[in-house]
């Protein structure tokens, strides 16, 4: 009888969240702050409030600052800081509790772990979840291909939230867009899809054009997805922060994007320039520029950023798009890392244990599913990708410039 009751009652409770909190940069990101993502039904009622660990210090509430909606749901954006948990409150009342993690100073040591071509709802994307959770990095990099195959609201809630939920929660997370992502621009044939520019929020910091990408559907169609999407689209295709003593800029390597002259070529050597300030200067984009392997092999059309990249002195490019892990040589001073093992089926799995078929740059191929792992300590840093099972399948000491 009482398990009839309760199962009732469970029943007539409203679920609190459609997904639960997680960290993303923000629109502007600073030291020592991040932004919190929810989505729910309802709109009003929210709050979120930030404690130190042992109370030393009163807890800080903080309001939400953004809301869109998308079809029945709100995407609820607070932008918080200061202590070592952070609660979200409805009507008062706590309904969710997490470790908070915000963006590191320059003086201090921090994990980033990147992967790419993760959401397809594999055995190894869910087994590499456990491992990345693990890990506990302060930054988690994603490098195109969030969720397959055309990158609608469902498929972010089943092949991204709904496997790395909390993950995400404690973990500040970016990505690149992939051509899974945003390439489906259709609306009257994927009305939920280009969920990218519904469910990030990230720095708005890249080229603000007049363009729509091609954007294709009725008016009423494009005119909900710019109403729920407002200034993420098109703007957040591009973009760079700062996290700890390393620069980072995210590009949409898709090929509606034009490279070789023009607007976004202009701001990606002037963001590059600026970025050697810092320690470090790594890119993330999707498509990799030199990789090993028969499939995709044509698709190497971002080697016309090569030269910009080893102007301004990048140590790193991480993409996708390749399913496996690949590492190049330095090329012009730059290391080419191919960090597509994310949970995708792999790619050439022959290649692995045969040196003699690799691209004369390429130092190391394997295609087990992984990611990649950069702990940073001043201007020391360690990479190493990481198995399944926890082992270390590659492993290379830098020194900054
Ligand atoms: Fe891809």
């Amino acid at each position: 009888m009482m398990l009839v009751v309760a199962l009732v009652c469970a029943g007539l409770q409203p679920a609190v969240f459609v997904v639960e909190p997680y960290l993303q940069l923000g629109p502007n990101p600073r030291e020592a702050h991040v932004s919190v993502l929810w989505h729910a039904r309802e709109r009003e009622g929210w709050t979120v409030r930030t404690a130190s660990s042992d109370g030393s210090a009163a807890a800080t509430s903080w309001s939400v600052q953004a809301e869109q909606r998308v079809g029945s749901r709100w995407v609820l954006r607070a932008d918080i800081g200061r202590g070592a948990s952070y609660e979200v409150l409805r009507h008062g009342r706590v309904v969710f509790q997490a470790p908070l993690r915000t963006l590191p100073a320059p003086d201090q040591s921090y994990r980033v772990v990147m992967m790419g071509d993760s959401g397809r709802g594999t055995a190894g994307q869910r087994n590499l979840a456990g491992r990345l959770a693990k890990a506990q990095p302060d930054l988690l990099g994603i490098a195109g291909d969030i969720a397959y195959p055309h990158g609608t609201v469902e498929e972010y809630d089943r092949y991204h939230f709904g496997v790395y939920r909390s993950l995400l929660a404690r973990t500040i997370s970016f990505a690149a867009p992939g051509n899974h992502d945003t390439g489906y621009n259709s609306l009257s044939r994927f009305p939920t899809g280009l969920a990218y520019y519904l469910f990030w929020s990230q720095p708005l910091n890249g080229p603000a054009l007049a363009t729509d990408f091609g954007l294709r559907g009725t008016d009423a169609q494009k005119g909900a997805f710019r109403q729920s999407a407002g200034t993420n689209f098109p703007r957040m295709s591009n973009y760079s922060f700062t996290f700890g003593n390393s620069h980072w800029t995210v590009i949409d390597s898709n090929p509606y994007l034009n490279w070789r002259k023009g607007p976004h070529r202009d701001w990606l050597a002037k963001t590059l320039e600026t970025a050697r300030k810092h320690d470090w200067s790594f890119v993330v984009f999707h498509h990799p520029p030199y990789f090993t392997g028969k499939t995709h092999a044509g698709h190497t059309f971002m080697r016309s950023i090569a030269d910009l990249l080893a102007r301004h002195r990048v140590d790193a490019v991480f993409s996708g798009h390749v399913h496996n892990y690949q590492r190049s040589r330095r090329i012009d001073g730059v290391i080419y890392i191919v960090t597509g093992a994310g949970g995708a089926e792999l790619y050439d799995r022959s290649f692995e244990n045969q040196p003699a078929r690799w691209q004369p740059f390429t130092e190391k191929f394997i295609a087990k599913h992984s990611f990649t792992q950069l702990d940073f300590g001043g201007r020391r840093l360690t990479l190493r990708q990481i198995g399944l099972d926890g082992r270390e399948l590659d492993r290379i000491d830098l020194q900054a410039k």
